[in-house]
C-alpha cells in the first residue's frame, strides 16, 4: 500500500519503503504536517508526531485550547492570516481587500498512476509506477476549493506535488501566491545546497549552513535563469556524496521561481518552492481553476549521489518525451564556433563532409541562416532563409547535408524579435514593452509577447513550415535575453502580474504543438547556454545546451554541478577548438573529448582545420562515444572527486546491472613531486564481483575501498624516465565484469 489512510480517514501516509511522508487533519480542520524522511512502518495513529505542548507568552491559540497553536505547528499548506506568521504557501486577495483564508479538509481520492497537469509540463507515470493522493480542502466562507496532489513513485524515493485552486464562489479573487510545495521540518541543522552562476559559469555548487530567518534563491528574470537553478537541497552536516540524508527539491517550471528555507523562532525549517510571488498575481474568476507547476521532492539516504540518481531516473523515465527515452541521440557538429555568422553553403557542406568522415551523425546550422542576419543586430522573427548567404535555399542545403550522410538540424530563437526586422515593421506591438517606457535592449533584441496566442500562432506557422520543408531532424531552441518592461497590451490592468506566468505558458504551448506534431524532431533547449536548465523544458526537449562555455576545465565544474539534478544524457557537451573561445585556454584535444564524453556528445569546431593526427583522435573519440552511448544514457552517475574542492575531478557511470562502468579522471594543473601512487575510489559496483580494467583484475570492494590506481603520469613522478603529464590531463577507464569483456 503506497498510500495509507488511517485514524478514521484523518491521517495520510505516503510510503514506498524508501521514504515516508505523513500528514493529518488537525483539530481545527486544517492540514498539519507530521513527518518526511526515512521510511517508517505503517501505524494506525501518528498524531503523537505533532509537537503539542503548552505555549507561553503571546502565541496564537485555538479558542479555549491554548496549547493548539498553528504558530509553531508544522503545516501542510500554510496560509496567511490565522496565526501562522511564517511565510505562507498560499495567499489570496479578495474583492473587499481582505486576505485571510481558512482552508479545511473536505475529502480525499486515491488514483493509480498520475494525472497530467493542464497546460504545464509534469512527470508522467502509469498505474504500476505511481499512486496519487488528491486532498480536497475548502474555504467555506469564500467558496474556494484547493486540491493538493501528491504522487508517490513506487520504485523511486520521489514524491511530486502540485496544488490547484478552484473558484466556486460568485466573486473573482486574486491569487497572490500559490506555492507548489511547502514542507516543515522540526529542526534546523541542515546545510542548504543550490546551484548558482552566470552566463558561461552556470550551475556552480553552493553550500551554506541554514541560519535563523529566511534564505532563498529565485528568479524574476522571466526564465529560470543562469543565476539560480530552481533546485534546493537540505542535507545533514555529515552527508557526503555517498552517505547520509538529503532532501532535494526541484520545480518543473521555466519561469520566475522562488525556493526558500525559513528557520522560525522554534527552530523549525520551512521549505517553500513555487512560482515567485514577486510580480505574480492571478485573477481567478468564478468557475476558473489555477494550477501551480509541479514540485519534485527526493529523499535520499545515500548522500548527494543518491539524490541525483533519483532525479536522473525520474527525468529519464518519467519526464523527457517518451520517444527519446531509449532513442539514440546523434553525435552532432554545430557550426557556431566554426563560422559564427560568416558562412555560405559551400563552407557548411565542407564542414558536413569532413564531419561525416570522422563519424559525426548530425549537422546543426546555428544562428545567422535567416532574414538578413550577419551579426546579432537584426532579423530575429524573420524565419525565412537568408538568400544572400544561402541563395539556393535551406532545403537545398539540408539535402546536400543528407546526401553526405548526416541529418540536418537548425537553430531558432522563437521568442525574440529584432527591432531591425520585417516582423518588427509589421508588428511592433508584438514586442514586449511598458507603455511610455523606453524598451531596454539586450543583445540588441527584444522579447515577443508570448502571452498572446496570435504571436505564438504566427511563430508556430513559420517554424512548422521550415520543419516540413527542410525535413529537420533537430532544433536548437535558443533564448538569449531576459524580460524587461514586462507588460502586455492584451491583459487588463489588474491582470498585468499574470504576465510572467502567461509568458511561460505561451512558451510551453509552442513547444507542445511542435513536439506533438513532430515527435521525431529532437529539440535541444538553450538560453545563452544554461539560462533555462530546468525540468519544465526537459519535458519537451530531452537535451539542453548547458553552457556557452566549452572550455574543458570550466566544463568540469559546470557538468559536475548540473549533474546534481539533471541526467548526464541531457547535457549537451561539445568539443571545441583551442584557444578556447570563452577562456582562451589551451587544453589537449584528449581532455576536451574526455570531458564531453559525459553528456550528449558533439563538436563545435571546423573539422577542416584539424591536422591528420587530430582527425584520428576525433575518430577515436567518436567511436568511444558510440561504444558507450547506451551506458551513458541509462547508467547510474556518481560524482567521485569534486572540482570545486580540488585540482582533480572524477566521475563515473555504472550500468544498472553493474556489469560495466566508465570512469573519467581529470587533473587541471600538473603537480611536481606530488604523490607516489594515487587511487581513485569508485562507487556503485558489486562488492564481490571481479572487474577487469586496462588488463588488470580487481574486486568491486577493492575498487571502492582502496581505489583504482591511476596511470603513472598522474602521480607527479619527476624522474627522468617516468611519464609526465603537464597541465590539463585526463584518463578514461572502462571497466567490465570479468568474463564479460568484448
Ligand atoms: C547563444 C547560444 C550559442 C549560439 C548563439 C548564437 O549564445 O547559447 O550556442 O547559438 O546564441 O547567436
Amino acid at each position: 500500500m503506497y498510500i495509507q489512510v488511517t485514524n478514521n480517514g484523518t491521517q495520510f501516509h505516503l510510503t514506498n519503503g524508501r521514504l515516508s511522508y505523513i500528514f493529518h487533519v488537525m483539530k481545527n480542520g486544517q492540514l498539519g504536517h507530521l513527518y518526511y524522511g526515512k521510511a517508517l512502518r505503517g501505524r494506525e495513529d501518528f498524531s503523537r508526531l505533532q509537537a503539542y505542548h503548552v505555549q507561553t507568552g503571546n502565541s496564537t491559540q485555538l479558542d479555549d485550547d491554548s496549547a493548539f497553536s498553528i504558530e509553531s505547528f508544522r503545516q501542510e499548506i500554510p496560509s496567511y492570516g490565522k496565526g501562522d506568521f511564517r511565510s505562507p504557501a498560499i495567499s489570496l486577495r479578495m474583492p473587499d481587500g481582505s486576505h485571510v483564508t481558512n482552508f479545511v479538509y473536505k475529502n480525499y481520492e486515491i488514483k493509480e498512476g498520475k494525472p497530467s497537469l493542464p497546460d504545464l509540463p509534469a512527470a508522467y507515470a502509469n498505474n504500476k509506477d505511481a499512486s496519487t493522493l488528491q486532498i480536497r480542502l475548502v474555504e467555506k466562507r469564500l467558496k474556494l476549493e484547493l486540491v493538493l496532489n501528491y504522487t508517490v513513485f513506487h520504485d523511486l524515493p520521489v514524491i511530486t506535488r502540485s496544488v490547484s485552486l478552484d473558484n466556486r464562489g460568485l466573486d473573482r479573487i486574486y491569487i497572490e501566491r500559490l506555492m507548489s510545495a511547502s514542507v516543515d521540518f522540526p529542526e534546523k541543522d541542515f546545510e542548504m545546497v543550490h546551484l548558482a552562476g552566470a552566463w558561461a559559469r552556470e550551475c556552480h555548487i553552493k553550500t551554506r549552513q541554514l541560519q535563523s530567518g529566511i534564505q532563498s534563491i529565485g528568479s524574476a528574470r522571466g526564465a529560470s535563469s543562469h543565476h539560480y537553478n530552481p533546485f534546493l537541497a537540505l542535507k545533514r552536516f555529515n552527508t557526503t556524496e555517498h552517505t547520509g540524508e538529503v532532501y532535494g527539491f526541484n520545480l518543473v517550471y521555466s519561469g520566475n521561481f522562488l525556493a526558500q528555507a525559513e528557520i522560525d523562532h522554534y527552530d523549525n525549517t520551512r521549505i517553500l518552492l513555487g512560482i515567485n510571488p514577486f510580480r505574480f498575481e492571478w485573477r481567478l474568476e468564478p468557475d476558473e481553476c489555477f494550477h501551480s507547476p509541479e514540485a519534485v521532492m527526493v529523499y535520499s539516504e545515500e548522500g548527494m549521489n543518491g539524490m541525483s540518481q533519483a532525479f536522473h531516473d525520474l527525468y529519464r523515465e518519467h519526464l523527457i518525451p517518451k520517444h527519446w527515452q531509449k532513442e539514440i541521440r546523434p553525435i552532432l557538429i554545430n557550426n557556431w564556433e566554426a563560422t559564427y555568422f560568416d558562412f555560405n553553403e559551400e563552407k557548411l557542406l565542407a564542414i558536413a563532409e569532413k564531419a561525416k568522415d570522422v563519424g559525426i551523425e548530425l549537422f546543426v546550422l546555428d544562428d545567422g541562416w535567416f532574414g538578413s542576419r550577419n551579426d546579432d543586430t537584426t532579423s530575429l522573427g524573420d524565419w525565412k532563409v537568408n538568400k544572400n548567404k544561402l541563395p539556393k535555399g535551406l532545403k537545398h542545403l539540408a539535402e546536400g547535408v543528407r546526401l553526405r550522410g548526416l541529418k540536418f538540424g537548425l537553430w531558432f530563437e522563437p521568442e525574440m524579435i529584432s527591432p531591425k526586422s520585417n516582423l518588427y515593421e509589421s508588428h511592433p506591438e508584438w514586442a514586449i514593452k511598458t507603455p511610455g517606457e523606453h524598451p531596454t535592449l539586450s543583445r540588441n533584441q527584444r522579447v515577443l509577447d508570448f502571452t498572446q496566442d496570435e504571436v505564438v500562432q504566427f511563430i508556430y506557422e513559420q517554424m512548422a513550415q521550415i520543419i516540413r520543408e527542410t525535413e529537420l531532424s533537430y532544433i536548437k531552441w535558443d533564448m538569449n535575453r531576459y524580460i524587461t518592461e514586462a507588460y502586455s497590451s492584451g491583459l487588463e490592468a489588474d491582470c498585468q502580474d499574470e504576465f510572467y506566468h502567461r509568458y511561460i505558458l505561451g512558451v510551453y504551448k509552442l513547444y507542445d504543438r511542435l513536439t506533438k506534431e513532430f515527435p521525431s524532431v529532437l529539440f535541444e533547449s538553450c538560453a545563452g547556454g544554461g539560462g533555462r536548465v530546468d525540468p519544465g523544458l526537459l519535458y519537451f526537449a530531452p537535451q539542453v545546451w548547458i553552457s556557452d562555455n566549452t572550455d574543458a576545465v570550466e566544463r568540469l565544474k559546470i557538468q559536475y554541478g548540473t549533474s546534481m539534478v539533471y541526467p548526464i544524457y541531457s547535457m549537451g557537451s561539445h568539443v571545441s577548438a583551442v584557444p578556447n573561445h570563452q577562456t582562451l585556454r589551451h587544453t589537449p584535444l584528449s581532455m576536451r573529448g574526455d570531458v564531453a564524453l559525459f553528456g550528449t556528445f558533439g563538436y563545435e569546431l571546423d573539422p577542416g582545420e584539424l591536422t591528420a593526427a587530430e582527425q584520428k583522435v576525433i575518430e577515436g573519440q567518436i567511436q568511444k562515444y558510440k561504444q558507450h552511448r547506451a551506458l551513458i544514457r541509462d547508467g547510474d552517475f556518481y560524482r567521485l572527486i569534486n572540482p570545486f574542492e580540488t585540482n582533480e575531478t572524477a566521475w563515473m557511470i555504472v550500468s544498472k546491472d553493474k556489469h560495466e562502468a566508465l570512469i573519467g579522471f581529470y587533473q587541471v594543473r600538473a603537480m611536481p613531486n606530488w604523490r607516489r601512487q594515487q587511487n581513485v575510489r569508485l562507487a556503485g559496483l558489486e562488492r564481490d564481483w571481479e572487474y577487469v580494467v586496462d588488463g588488470q583484475c580487481f574486486y568491486g570492494d577493492e575498487l571502492m575501498t582502496i581505489g583504482l590506481p591511476l596511470p603513472e603520469e598522474f602521480n607527479g613522478v619527476n624522474g627522468a624516465t617516468a611519464k609526465r603529464s603537464g597541465d590539463y590531463q585526463s584518463h578514461i577507464f572502462y571497466l567490465q565484469l570479468k568474463g564479460k569483456q568484448n
